[in-house]
């Protein structure tokens, strides 16, 4: 079910990149010698004190080693889980934020599944959150963004018919699709909860206007009869992570937008067929069925409304009344995410993975310069600049690589790399492609230019010191061993593996670089599992790697989606140090109730929210045949739903050597604590007391922070 409603069942179908790329494999040597990538400066304390490892919650061993450690929160790792839960670890609480349904006005009803209308549910909370991203206001409020990726029907609607669903659970669809912007207030306890009709509050959903900005804007591939300009568009689809920007406004990438189109076979010209099916737009009819309420929907009647998505959106959260934009130097692809650095020289750049299997890692650099506090300027940033793509040399012989995974002899799977230049505002730099057809058909562009097959670009991170980039290739099970190379070392790569790169001269802006896999996922039982070479019998097992975080003390944080597939369990957060002898040391934090997806970490000094992404999903799973009631409990609907985690009993202390795990001061089991497993445990009941809350000084004027992630 997953599959169907979330990318349209993109891995059933036949890889839609069917360039000629080679798969790099014994390439000389890189002209560009391999930095050390474990500098100094992040001096990352141990924090003290964690306590012994308890048989029941905990994988392998826990003390992490002498003379290193993580810093940030202090936790004992959980145990793997498969219970209908969130669970997190002893001396932390989990509660809800926002669930699917609970409004953000007061003009909005109370969700009602069996009554639900397309308007109640565009001022309330949209369905399966995933990006999740949070600007810190005065006055201990949070103003969060969140997006809402796509919509399971069947669970969603009581006798929901998927060959004939009626015109309003079309426009319910609508209306749960797009993004939600929300002012929590902060409690004292960790707690978050939102204030209802706050100024800032705010739905975008598939009948929102956005416009369409930068050098494709007005292109002939994106007007359509409804819009002959070319530069307005209603709605904003299938989003999925996203990112924050230094200038206070927040990213949230278009994925699997090709889905809900049909009809590509009605399409009579060849080169137009040609680019459909490199996004793998289907051929007769789209799973939702749109195209039989709106005909924009329908490839025979509005070949361009399909280009129109697939784009990366800007918002400006801090203005209410601001049109979205699609910002279309950034390129037109299945956009996992995009997250910002500022180059030496401070222009904006925007690293951007691209999640099909055998795609492509790219990334913008802005013409302009980013300067602090002057926003009407830094809105320009993202119109223009240069789109690259990556091409990935190992420094092994190729011979070295049989699909096993197994290190090559040198010890570390490594090399270096080239971004490739493939526009230029209005110059192509791709032979026989011109600029807008670069932007809007960027795929095809990548595949001229030789860009490098990876396993499924998810989310790609620039760490907020070291500016290292860190890119999570989720999984790729149709590789084959022939097609393997040293950057996508594994043939039938159902575990997936993160690679860490740095930017010659560290700057975000260079045209090369260098890079290692920082870990190669999977059960540590597993020979051709890498941990950047920590003791495997200290780590947790992780597999799927999809969306990442930094915390505070710059650990990396990795959410995971694909987990009961491979190892068995739920999905998961986990963290991982990047310095220091504990480097590697994979430690799960979280795990999301049966199901679910683990999406949108955000980690701060005091607490860990993710999104809880499609809950009970599952096959033949429907509105009245339930395996998950998270988080309502006892036989209530699965709701998709933002949780908060944090140290039972407030913030964990300032002092390393007091340790919270210590001294709880409520039963954690009670709470959102490991262990019983049952009807609402772990963020089960929390929101109920508070979701309607009015309170909260809502007419605090909002302060713009950078990125908090
Ligand atoms: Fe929506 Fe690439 O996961
Ligand atoms: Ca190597
Ligand atoms: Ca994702
Ligand atoms: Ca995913």
């Amino acid at each position: 079910m997953t599959c169907r409603y979330r990318c349209g069942d993109a891995c059933f179908h036949e890889v839609p990149n069917r360039s000629a790329n080679e798969y790099f494999g014994d390439v000389a040597a890189a002209a560009l010698s391999r930095r050390s990538v474990l500098k100094a400066g992040l001096v990352l304390a141990m924090a003290g004190g964690a306590t012994a490892a308890t048989a029941e919650r905990v994988v392998a061993a826990t003390e992490p080693p002498a003379g290193g450690g993580p810093g940030g929160l202090v936790f004992d790792p959980i145990q793997q889980q498969t219970n209908d839960a969130v669970v997190v670890p002893d001396g932390y609480v989990a509660d809800v934020v926002i669930r699917w349904g609970d409004p953000l006005f007061s003009d909005a009803p109370e969700f009602d599944p069996q009554n639900q209308t397309p308007e109640a549910q565009a001022r309330q909370f949209g369905f399966n959150n995933d990006h999740v991203g949070l600007f810190e206001l005065d006055g201990g409020q949070f103003l969060m963004v969140v997006n809402h990726e796509y919509t399971t029907e069947p669970m969603m609607f009581p006798g929901y018919d998927a060959a004939a669903p009626t015109e309003e659970q079309v426009a319910i669809a609508w209306a749960a699709h797009g993004l939600s912007v929300v002012t929590l207030d902060g409690g004292s306890d960790g707690s978050l909860t939102p204030v209802l009709d706050a100024p800032l509050n705010r739905r975008i959903t598939v009948t929102s206007e956005f416009e369409i900005t930068g050098p494709a804007a007005g292109s002939e591939y994106l007007r359509t009869s409804d819009d002959p300009e070319g530069r307005t568009v209603l709605g904003t689809l299938n989003n999925c992570a996203g990112g924050l920007t230094p200038w206070g406004t927040w990213l949230t990438a278009e994925e699997n937008f090709h889905q809900y189109f049909a009809n590509a076979a009605a399409v009579q010209d060849a080169t137009t067929r040609e680019r459909l099916a490199r996004y793998g737009v289907n051929e007769e009819a789209s799973e939702r069925l749109w195209e039989t309420v709106d005909p924009r929907f329908d490839l025979g009647q509005e070949p361009n409304e399909v280009n129109r998505f697939g784009w990366i959106v800007e918002v400006d959260p801090f203005d209410p009344s601001s049109t979205p934009r699609k910002r279309t130097a950034l390129g037109r692809f299945k956009h996992e995410a995009a997250t910002i650095n500022i180059a030496a020289d401070g222009r904006a750049v925007a690293y951007m993975g691209d999640d099909e299997r055998f795609d492509y890692l790219y990334k913008f650099v802005s013409d302009g310069t980013y300067v602090e506090g002057d926003d009407a300027h830094n809105a320009t940033l993202l119109d223009s600049g240069t789109l690259y793509v990556a091409r990935f040399t190992g420094d092994s012989p190729a011979e070295e690589f049989d699909g096993s995974g197994a290190l090559p002899e040198d010890g570390e799977f490594d090399g270096s790399g080239e971004w490739i230049p493939l526009v230029s505002g209005t110059t192509s730099h791709v032979p026989g492609m011109t600029a807008e057809e670069v932007l809007v058909f960027t795929r095809l562009a990548g595949d001229a230019v030789g860009a490098t097959k990876m396993d499924r670009p998810e989310d790609v991170e620039p760490h907020p010191e070291t500016g290292r980039v860190y890119m999570a290739c989720t999984n790729n099970t149709d590789r084959t061993a022939e097609e393997v190379d040293e950057a996508n070392p594994r043939a039938e790569n159902k575990d997936g593996h993160v690679i860490e790169i740095v930017e010659e001269g560290d700057d975000a802006a260079a045209a090369s670089f260098a890079w290692r896999i920082l870990l190669l996922c999977g059960s540590p039982d597993d020979p051709n599992t890498y941990f950047a070479g920590f003791d495997k019998s200290q780590v947790s097992a992780i597999s799927c790697p999809d969306n990442l975080a930094f915390d505070p003390a710059g650990n990396l944080w990795i959410s995971t989606d694909g987990q009961p597939g491979t190892l068995g369990w739920n999905d998961a957060l986990y963290q991982v140090p990047l310095e220091g002898e504990a480097r590697g040391q994979v430690r799960q934090f979280l795990s999301v109730p049966v199901g679910a997806e683990t999406c949108g970490p955000v980690i701060t000094e005091d607490r860990v929210l993710v999104a809880v992404q499609h809950p009970g999903e599952g096959d033949d799973v429907s509105f009245d045949n339930r395996i998950s009631n998270w988080p309502g409990g006892g036989d209530s609907l699965p709701r998709p739903s933002v949780v908060v985690a944090s140290a039972a009993g407030g913030p964990p202390p300032e002092d390393p050597d007091e340790d919270p795990t210590e001294e709880p001061t409520e039963d954690p089991t009670d709470d959102g604590g490991p262990g019983d497993g049952g009807p609402g445990d772990g963020a089960g009941d929390g929101n109920d007391d508070r979701g309607g809350s009015g309170g909260g000084s809502t007419d605090q004027p909002p302060t713009r922070l950078p990125d908090t992630r």
